[in-house]
C-alpha cells in the first residue's frame, strides 16, 4: 500500500511565489531550469532566454558546490561553479523569500563539509524483527516494500531528493548497515534497482551509496573466504565494484559495518579494519568512489560481571592504533558518542585522536533513543553542541573543524508527513543546514524551517519555538539521569526499564545499588576512559568536582548524596528533573493546543503530545520509584513517589 504524502514539508508551493511571479533567466539546462519553469507556471512568472530578468541563474568559474547571490537595482543574480552549486543557490534564493529581490549585500556561501550524507537503514525484505526500516519511525521505506522496489513511487522519491537537496545533502546510502541476504544482492543481480533509484537523486546532485556485506565474496561470489588479502577476494571486489561504477557512473561508494553486532569483517581472518577498508578503496578509487567504514565496533557479548571491559573504550581501542593506515579515499565514520546515540554522551574521543585519517561524524536523526518520533525532540542543539566542542580546549579547533564529513541516520519514510512526527522534519532540515554551515544556531535554523513550512504569524512562530527550542533538554530531563544512558526497554528501546540492560551482554550498565549509581570511567579507579581525551578534558572528566553535571554518571560512580556543581544532591536532582520534565511536556501540550495551524498537522501533533505526556509520566514514576527504593532517601519536597 502506498501512503500519500499529504504534508509538503518545507517547500510548499507558496515558498516559490517570490521567484515564480518574476521574469527569470536560467543559463543552463537541467534541474534548476525545470524548477524555475514549474514555479513560473504555478505563479504566473516567465522563464526568459534573453534580455532583462529579475533573477538570473548562471554558471561561472570553477570550484566548489557553493554559490553567490548579488542583489542590486538591476536584479538578482545567482552564480555557481557547478550545477549542484546552482541548485543550492536556487534553494537559498527560495529561503530568502521576497528579500532576495531587494538590493542588499552580496551573499556568498560554500559548504563547510564537502560530503553531507544521509544513511538509510532501509531493508528490501521486511525483517522479522526490525521491519522494513530498522529503527524507522516514519512508516515504510520510501524505496522498497515487502521485497520489491517501489517503481510506481519514483516521483515521490524525486520529491524526496528535492527536499534533501534543498538543505544541501549530497550523498545518500540507500540500505541498512546490517546487510541481510537479500540486501547483499543489491551489489549484483539487484543492481538495476539501484540504477533506477540513482536517477532521481542524480537530478539533484546527490550521489547514491550502498551498504555492503564484508562477506559478499562468499555470499555472492561463491568464494570460500572473504580475507581482504586473498587475491581472489580482491579481484572479486574489483570486478564487482567496477561493474557497479560502470552502470552508475556517479556511484558514491560503499558503507561497511564490519565486525560489529554480528556483521562479518576482517577479524575472522586476523586482518585489521584498515586491511578491509583499503581493499575496497583500491577497487573504488579508479572510479572516483569512496569507502565509509564505521568505527562502531565493540563486544556485544561481554560478561556483565566483568567490570573492566568498557564498551565506551571500544572504538578508540580498535581504531586509533590504525591512524594513518587508511587509504585517502576511506572515511572512518564515528558515532558522536562513545556508546550509542544516547540523548547525552560525551563527544567520542576517537574524533580527536585520528589526525591522519579522514573522519565522518555520525549522528542519528531517526529518534531511536530520543522518543522514536512520538516525542518532540529537536536535535539541533545537541548536534550543535557536539560540532562546537573543542577537544583540546579553547585554543584548539572545534569538532566541526576536525572531521571531514557529516552523516545522519535518516528519519524519513512513507509516512504522510515524511517523518512520522511532523515536527521531526525540523531535524532533517537542521541536519542539512548544520552540515552546510555549522556556525548557524539551532534557533535560527528552526526559525527558517518554521517560516518555510508554516509561514506563520508572530504568535504561532513563538508558540512553535516554545514547543521545540528546548525539547531535547526536556526529553533528557525525564529519561536516564546525568548522562548514565539507556534504562530503556530492551530490543525496541521505547519507554523506561531501568534494569532492562543491567544484566545483559550489551555493555550498557548503570551499576545502581543502595549506595550509589554511575560508571567509574576514571583513570584512577575505573576503566581509564577519561584518560582517552587530550588535555584539558582528560582532567575535567577525571575530576569529580570539575566533571559537568550532565555527564557525571557517564564518568563517575557516586553516592546518592553526592553534591552536584548545581548544589543539589544526585538523588534530589533525579527527583526534581523528572517532576519538572513532565511539567514541561504538559506545558508544551497546552501551548500546542492554542496554536492555529494546518488541521492535519495540528491533530497529528496533538495526539502525539498526549502520548508524550503519558510516556514522560511513565518515565518519571519508574525512575523516581526505582531510585527511591534503592536509596531510601525521600524527596525533600514530599512529592508523590510510589
Ligand atoms: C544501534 C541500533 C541498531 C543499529 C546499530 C548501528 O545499536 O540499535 O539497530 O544497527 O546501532 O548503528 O549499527
Amino acid at each position: 500500500m502506498t501512503n500519500v504524502i499529504t504534508h509538503p514539508a518545507w517547500l510548499p508551493a507558496a515558498a516559490w511565489r517570490p521567484i515564480g511571479t518574476r521574469r527569470v533567466r536560467v543559463d543552463v539546462p537541467g534541474t534548476v531550469r525545470d524548477e524555475v519553469e514549474a514555479a513560473c507556471a504555478a505563479h504566473g512568472g516567465r522563464l526568459v532566454t534573453a534580455g532583462e530578468a529579475d533573477l538570473t541563474l548562471t554558471l561561472t568559474g570553477t570550484g566548489h558546490d557553493g554559490y553567490a547571490i548579488t542583489r542590486d537595482d538591476r536584479g538578482t543574480t545567482v552564480t555557481a561553479a557547478t550545477h549542484a552549486g546552482l541548485v543550492h543557490g536556487l534553494f537559498a534564493t527560495v529561503r530568502m523569500g521576497e528579500s532576495a529581490f531587494t538590493p542588499g549585500p552580496r551573499v556568498a556561501s560554500r559548504p563547510a563539509f564537502p560530503r553531507r550524507m544521509l544513511d538509510h537503514w532501509d531493508n528490501v525484505d521486511v525483517h522479522p524483527v526490525m521491519g522494513q526500516v530498522e529503527r524507522g519511525y516514519a512508516g515504510g521505506s520510501l524505496f522498497w516494500s515487502a521485497g520489491a522496489l517501489r517503481t510506481a513511487d519514483l516521483p515521490r522519491i524525486r520529491d524526496y531528493a528535492r527536499l534533501l537537496a534543498s538543505v544541501g545533502i549530497n550523498a545518500v546510502a540507500l540500505n541498512n548497515v546490517n546487510v541481510h541476504a537479500t540486501e547483499a544482492r543489491l551489489l549484483t543481480d539487484r543492481l538495476p534497482e539501484i540504477e533506477l533509484l540513482a536517477e532521481p537523486f542524480r537530478r539533484y546532485g546527490i550521489r547514491v551509496h550502498l551498504a555492503v556485506s564484508f562477506a559478499a565474496p562468499m555470499l555472492l561470489g561463491g568464494l570460500d573466504t572473504a580475507d581482504p588479502l586473498d587475491p581472489a577476494v580482491r579481484s572479486w571486489w574489483a570486478l564487482t565494484l567496477g561493474e557497479v561504477c560502470e552502470r552508475i557512473p556517479d556511484f558514491g561508494g560503499v558503507l561497511v559495518k564490519a565486525d560489529s553486532e554480528g556483521q562479518p569483517g576482517p577479524f575472522a581472518y586476523g586482518r585489521t579494519h584498515a586491511d578491509g577498508a583499503n581493499m575496497l578503496a583500491e577497487a573504488l578509487a579508479p572510479h572516483g568512489a569512496t569507502v565509509h567504514w564505521r568505527a562502531f565496533v565493540y563486544d556485544h557479548r561481554q560478561d556483565w560481571r566483568d567490570r573492566s571491559t568498557d564498551r565506551a573504550r571500544a572504538a578508540y581501542d580498535h581504531f586509533t592504533p590504525l591512524d594513518g593506515a587508511f587509504a585517502d579515499t576511506v572515511t572512518v565514520q564515528v558515532k558522536h558518542g562513545p556508546m550509542d546515540f544516547q540523548p547525552r554522551e560525551p563527544v567520542s574521543p576517537v574524533l580527536a585522536a585520528m589526525p591522519r585519517t579522514r573522519l565522518a561524524l555520525e549522528v542519528q536523526a531517526t529518534q531511536e533513543y530520543t522518543g522514536q518520533q512520538k516525542h518532540v525532540c529537536y536535535l539541533a542543539p545537541m548536534w550543535s553542541e557536539i560540532l562546537r566542542f573543542r577537544p583540546r580546549g579553547d585554543d584548539g579547533p572545534p569538532i566541526a573543524g576536525t572531521v571531514g564529513e557529516l552523516v545522519a541516520v535518516a528519519n524519513t519514510g512513507d509516512d504522510p508527513f515524511w517523518t512520522g512526527h511532523p515536527l521531526a522534519q525540523a531535524n532533517l532540515y537542521a541536519f542539512g543546514r548544520l552540515a552546510w554551515d555549522p556556525s548557524l544556531t539551532p534557533a535560527e535554523i528552526l526559525d527558517e524551517w518554521i517560516t518555510l513550512t508554516f509561514d506563520p504569524d508572530d504568535g504561532t512562530r513563538a508558540g512553535l519555538h516554545d514547543v521545540m527550542d528546548d525539547s531535547w533538554r526536556t526529553y533528557e530531563s525525564y529519561t536516564a539521569p546525568l548522562g548514565v544512558g539507556f534504562m530503556v526497554r530492551p530490543g525496541h528501546h521505547y519507554g523506561p526499564d531501568v534494569d532492562g540492560y543491567e544484566y545483559t551482554p550489551w555493555g550498557t550498565y548503570h551499576f545502581a545499588d543502595r549506595d550509589g549509581v554511575g560508571v567509574d570511567r576514571t583513570v584512577a579507579t575505573g576503566t581509564g576512559f577519561a584518560g582517552l581525551y587530550p588535555y584539558p578534558w582528560n582532567g575535567v572528566y577525571e575530576s569529580l568536582t570539575d566533571c559537568p553535571d550532565e555527564l557525571l554518571l557517564f564518568l563517575h560512580h557516586v553516592p546518592y548524596t553526592h553534591v552536584l556543581r548545581s548544589g543539589r544532591t544526585v538523588i534530589q536532582h533525579i527527583y526534581d528533573t523528572h517532576f519538572d520534565g513532565v511539567t514541561r511536556v504538559e506545558a508544551a501540550r497546552e501551548r500546542w493546543r492554542r496554536l492555529a495551524l494546518d488541521p492535519d498537522v495540528h491533530a497529528r501533533v496533538a495526539a502525539l503530545l498526549d502520548e508524550q505526556v503519558r510516556s514522560a509520566i511513565e518515565w518519571r514514576d519508574q525512575i523516581n520509584t526505582y531510585f527511591f527504593r534503592k536509596s531510601g532517601i525521600g524527596d525533600t519536597h514530599g512529592r508523590m513517589i510510589y
